[in-house]
């Protein structure tokens, strides 16, 4: 259950990796609380159906073509954002993934092709970078909004999963830089760490101390707490939500 305080009403949200899992999960819910939503992900045909579905349901939503290795499709998604629903009042950087896994590519450091390296910095790291870079002037502007990263437990723990540890920690230090950067302006900045989560069965397999993994809702509802006005006082931090893989004993 999310909390039905939770409320988006006249926010325009922009949302990577909304054709599928969190993502999508997080805009069917944002919709559902008021906010006309941006889908924008690399998966067009996929984010075009669940806009469909959000708005048969009454809600407003839009897909946008979105490779978020490219600032210009990142910036092209922000600025739809305002063209159609006149502001762009949160974003939500789900898109992202282990390279190794997303390319089905060697998962041992030393026998990853540089291209392999590259995206999973570029899509998990350099990304919600962009995505500051694309939003800020606009929250600037309104004097308001609220920047979340989505990192992974993967990114504060000891792991051989080097790229994808990477690029996911660096968010806490981004989402630091741009909630001190955006603080003036009244823009609030987050960042959200799963432990494993469901959107496939495999992660069950992930340890953790209450030894399961969470259903996407779990994650999702500390995410739509943040981005709304629940969440007023916060901005800077990381919040890991994994269940106690940190603290299990081995
Ligand atoms: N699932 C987990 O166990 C888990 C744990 C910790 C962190 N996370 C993080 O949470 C986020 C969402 O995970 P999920 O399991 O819900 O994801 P998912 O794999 O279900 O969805 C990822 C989405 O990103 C999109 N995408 C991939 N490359 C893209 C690109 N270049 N440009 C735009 N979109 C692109 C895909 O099309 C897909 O819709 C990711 O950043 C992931 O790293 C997930």
């Amino acid at each position: 259950m999310i909390d039905d305080r939770i409320d988006f009403g006249g926010k325009t949200a922009i949302v990577t990796g909304a054709a599928s899992g969190m993502g999508e999960l997080a805009s069917r819910e944002m919709a559902r609380r008021g906010a006309a939503v941006v889908l924008a992900d690399i998966n067009l045909e996929r984010a075009e159906a669940v806009a469909d579905e959000i708005r048969a349901a009454g809600g407003r939503a839009l897909a946008a073509k979105t490779d978020v290795r490219k600032f210009d499709d990142i910036q092209n998604a922000v600025d739809k954002a305002v063209s159609e629903f006149g502001s762009a009042d949160v974003t939500v950087s789900f898109a992202g993934g282990e390279p190794a896994r997303m390319l089905n590519g060697p998962g041992d450091f030393v026998e990853q092709p540089i291209e392999l390296i590259d995206w999973g910095l570029q899509v998990n790291g350099r990304a919600p970078l962009y995505m500051a870079r694309a939003v800020l002037p606009q929250m600037i502007k309104q004097r308001g909004g609220v920047i979340i990263n989505i990192g992974s437990v993967t990114g504060l723990e000891p792991t051989k999963t080097i790229v994808y540890s990477t690029a996911k920690s660096a968010l806490v230090g981004l989402t630091r830089a741009v909630a001190t950067y955006g603080a003036p302006y009244g823009i609030r900045c987050c960042c959200v760490a799963p432990g494993p989560v469901l959107t496939r069965p495999d992660m069950a397999k992930m340890e953790t101390a209450l030894g399961r993994a969470a259903e996407p809702e779990e994650i999702v509802r500390l995410v739509m707490f943040l981005a709304s006005d629940q969440g007023s006082f916060i901005t800077g931090t990381t919040y890991l939500a994994d269940c106690g893989r940190m603290v299990r004993r081995k």
